[in-house]
């Protein structure tokens, strides 16, 4: 028998990610090749933002999806949101060059304190919330105090791109299939502070520590590399990677929804107190996801350079977090 639909939101529909991201989901990317989906789409009420999402909903009409259930165009997130079983909240304004994402925040804090507030109001009770749109950590934060009455937990931010650019760049350095890299993961806010941490990480059981065995190439180059990729893509394309973001945002939900299989993931999710991070922050933490739920990488031990690391991003995220604190009431 034909599974019961999953209605998918998206916000920022018609924008460059929107592009990159509707067409997977509704061919099976994001919640498996038997599931199908609503798309619940949103865009601000211009007139030219509203046509353009018109535009993009006429080509997944020509693409005949067999998993495509139905799909709305909205430009209040209330109607957007309703019942949503997923939400991605990717619509925001996209930092140009020479920006930091901290600029962007008073902006987007407006944006995301209207979406969890329609969230709370009118999504399913267990919506599984990923903010895209930056800074997507302080948006996550945001969207989850603006909505009280759903489950902290289930309000995430996107920290697989950095996930993901790490796993490259550990492959090009060591010549192996990034599939076969396991246990590597970031940790902090979606910013260039980020720490992604491949102390942990092993391939076919060898440790990727021992096989780079060179710490200054961790200080001097990996870590630049991968903080500042977001940035080095602004240069390049005079636009914010897209294609990329999109792809990790469906490995984001997928594992989630569908679970990691036992493998360590990177999600920034609201914290419980581990590592000492203080409880509510948004932040990346390695994971692993069963069932529908994830569960933070315990035990592992945090040495003199990681803590430094982790308390750069960590005080950036409370530092952000004050300067929204006026609008949360
Ligand atoms: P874009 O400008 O191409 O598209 C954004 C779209 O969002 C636009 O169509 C705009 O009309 C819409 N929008 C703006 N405010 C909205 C609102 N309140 N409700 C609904 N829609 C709204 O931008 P993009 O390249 O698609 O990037 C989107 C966001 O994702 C940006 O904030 C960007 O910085 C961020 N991003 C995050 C990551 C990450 O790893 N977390 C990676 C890449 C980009
Ligand atoms: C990225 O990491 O590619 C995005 O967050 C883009 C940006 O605004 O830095």
């Amino acid at each position: 028998m034909a599974k019961t639909p999953m209605r998918v939101a998206v916000t920022g529909a018609a924008g460059q990610i929107g592009y990159a991201l509707l067409f997977r989901i509704a061919n099976g990317d994001l919640l498996g090749k038997d599931q199908p989906v609503i798309l619940q789409l949103l865009e601000i009420p211009d007139e030219k933002a509203q046509k353009a999402l018109k535009g993009v909903m006429m080509e997944i009409d020509d693409c005949a999806f067999p998993l495509l259930a139905g799909m709305t165009a909205h430009a209040d997130p209330m109607t957007a949101f309703k019942d949503v079983d997923v939400a991605l909240l990717v619509g925001a304004r996209p930092r140009g060059p020479g920006m930091e994402r901290k600029d962007l925040l008073e902006a987007n804090a407006q944006i995301f304190t209207v979406q969890g507030k329609a969230l709370d109001a009118v999504a399913s009770r267990n919506v599984k919330v990923l903010v895209v749109g930056n800074p997507a950590n302080t948006n996550a934060y945001i969207a989850m105090k603006s909505a009280p009455s759903l489950p902290a937990k289930n309000f995430t931010a996107m920290l697989r791109l950095d996930h993901n650019r790490a796993l490259s760049q550990i492959a090009a350095k060591t010549g192996k299939p990034v599939a076969a890299i396991e246990k590597l993961f970031v940790w902090g806010n979606h910013s260039p502070t980020m720490y992604a941490d491949y102390r942990y990480a092993e391939i076919d059981g060898k440790s990727v520590k021992d096989m780079i065995g060179d710490d200054a190439w961790n200080r001097d180059t990996f870590l630049p590399t991968v903080g500042k990729r977001g940035g080095a893509i602004i240069e390049a394309r005079g636009l914010s990677s897209a294609a990329s973001a999109a792809n990790a945002a469906i490995d984001h939900v997928r594992d989630w929804v569908l679970g990691s299989n036992g493998k360590w993931t990177t999600m920034g999710v609201p914290s419980d107190g581990s590592y000492g991070i203080p409880e509510g922050v948004i932040f990346g933490f390695p994971v692993t996801t069963d069932n529908g739920e994830y569960k933070i990488v315990q035990g592992l031990s945090v040495d003199a350079f990681s803590q430094e690391r982790i308390n750069v991003t960590l005080n950036e995220l409370l530092e952000e977090q004050g300067g929204v604190k006026h609008l949360l009431g």
